[in-house]
């Protein structure tokens, strides 16, 4: 049976061939720990990681390379910003559409370090007012941690109206673009952010556990390392180096990753986020108009294309969420996720709570013919099960 991968928003699948190529290339010929030899492959492997970081820095509009710093993912990212930052009695603002990848941590903090946090209610669509930041800011406001786009609806949030608000305050400002790196245009300076949190092995077509954190200088500053030990720089010294990127990045690195994700990046400058963008925008678009003429489907979200991502969540009368997954692997070959998504607060704001939603999300190798396909599957089983 032919298989049509609808589950870019969990992962991008299958690798292109370059990224698998600069893997294996590494992996053969180059082989060795950067920073920590003075011979040709070592060197040649500290090339390979300061000429990805360059690129990121170009990628994400980043003043200089040591502001990127890699990480094994989003998560791991995010965990550093929120435990390395925030100090007892910090006021912090989140979204109620944030992953647990926040919430999870947060909530550890916050009842460690009694920290006050609150949650911004979104609207049933998952969009977000920026008024409401603006009205929550207290004076013990430390950090601003948002999703650029929920994983669950796709909805964009007004990260840039946010990031103008904040600008020029003492307030601390995250994002999490898990979901918009390689889709949408992100901006790190125009944001005026101070921290953002990226993965891989989605929109950046790279392979999984490498990721990467973008900060400012005042947030490196601020901001403990979680993990320390060997840079492979100031040896002599017992306590960790505060130099960038030596401070946050201890142990040996993910080489073959670094290289996958280089080539991921690369692949997205040459095709150009304007085309990715409109091949979504054109998938979404046909895929609403089909769900809309089958009966009994409910859709999520903002459904205005330009105002998400490639991601559509829905439901179906009459069937559980995971049973329609299932049947449409195995019936039609067609691969989503359901349930939900470990964003719990996103099916709250959207009312999918607890059963969840079936996702759908797509990347730029779909088609409009896959797009067809899907819909023609989802009005089978609407049929069946009515
Ligand atoms: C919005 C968001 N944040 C965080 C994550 C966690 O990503 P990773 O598993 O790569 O750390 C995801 C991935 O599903 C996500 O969609």
């Amino acid at each position: 049976m032919k298989v049509i991968y609808a589950d870019h928003a969990a992962t991008t699948f299958p690798r292109p061939p370059q990224v698998i190529e600069a893997m294996v290339n590494y992996l053969r010929h180059i082989g060795c720990n950067p920073g920590r030899g003075g011979y040709r492959h070592a060197l040649d492997a500290a090339r390979l990681v300061y000429e990805a970081r360059t690129l990121l820095a170009t990628f994400f509009h980043v003043p200089k390379p040591e502001q990127i710093i890699f990480t094994p993912n989003v998560t791991s990212s995010l965990n550093l910003v929120i435990k390395g930052l925030l100090k007892p009695g910090d006021h912090v603002l989140l979204s109620s559409m944030e992953h647990n990848a926040v919430v999870r941590p947060l909530m550890r903090v916050a009842a460690e370090r009694k920290l006050q946090v609150e949650k911004l209610p979104c609207k049933p669509d998952g969009t977000l007012d920026p008024k409401l930041v603006q009205n929550a800011l207290r004076p013990n406001t430390r950090l601003v941690v948002l999703t650029h786009a929920s994983n669950v609806t796709g909805t964009l949030l007004p990260v840039y109206e946010i990031g103008e608000i904040l600008a020029g305050k003492d307030i601390f400002y995250c994002l999490d673009v898990a979901q918009t790196a390689g889709s949408e245009e992100i901006n790190f300076q125009d944001l005026h952010c101070d921290y953002l949190a990226f993965t891989g092995h989605k929109g950046l077509l790279g392979p999984p556990g490498i990721g990467g954190l973008c900060l400012s200088e005042r947030a490196a500053a601020c901001t403990l390392p979680l993990v320390e030990g060997g840079t492979g720089s100031r040896s002599d010294e017992e306590r960790q180096p505060e130099l960038l990127p030596d401070k946050f990045e201890s142990g040996t690195q993910n080489v073959p990753g670094i290289a996958g994700l280089a080539a991921g990046i690369k692949l997205v400058q040459e095709t150009g986020l304007e085309k990715i963008k409109k091949h979504k925008e054109m998938l979404i678009a046909a895929f609403l108009e089909g769900l809309g003429s089958i009966p009994g489907i409910k859709v999520y979200g903002t459904k205005i294309p330009s105002k998400t991502t490639a991601t559509v969540s829905l439901n179906l009368d009459g069937i559980d969420n995971g049973d329609l997954s299932f049947m449409l692997e195995q019936g039609f070959g067609i691969m989503t996720r359901s349930g939900l998504h470990c964003a719990p607060w996103a099916h709250q704001t959207i009312g999918s709570f607890p059963q969840g939603t079936l996702r759908f999300s797509f990347g730029l190798a779909n088609t409009l013919q896959e797009i067809e396909e899907i819909i023609s599957a989802l009005r089978t089983i609407a049929a069946e099960v009515a």
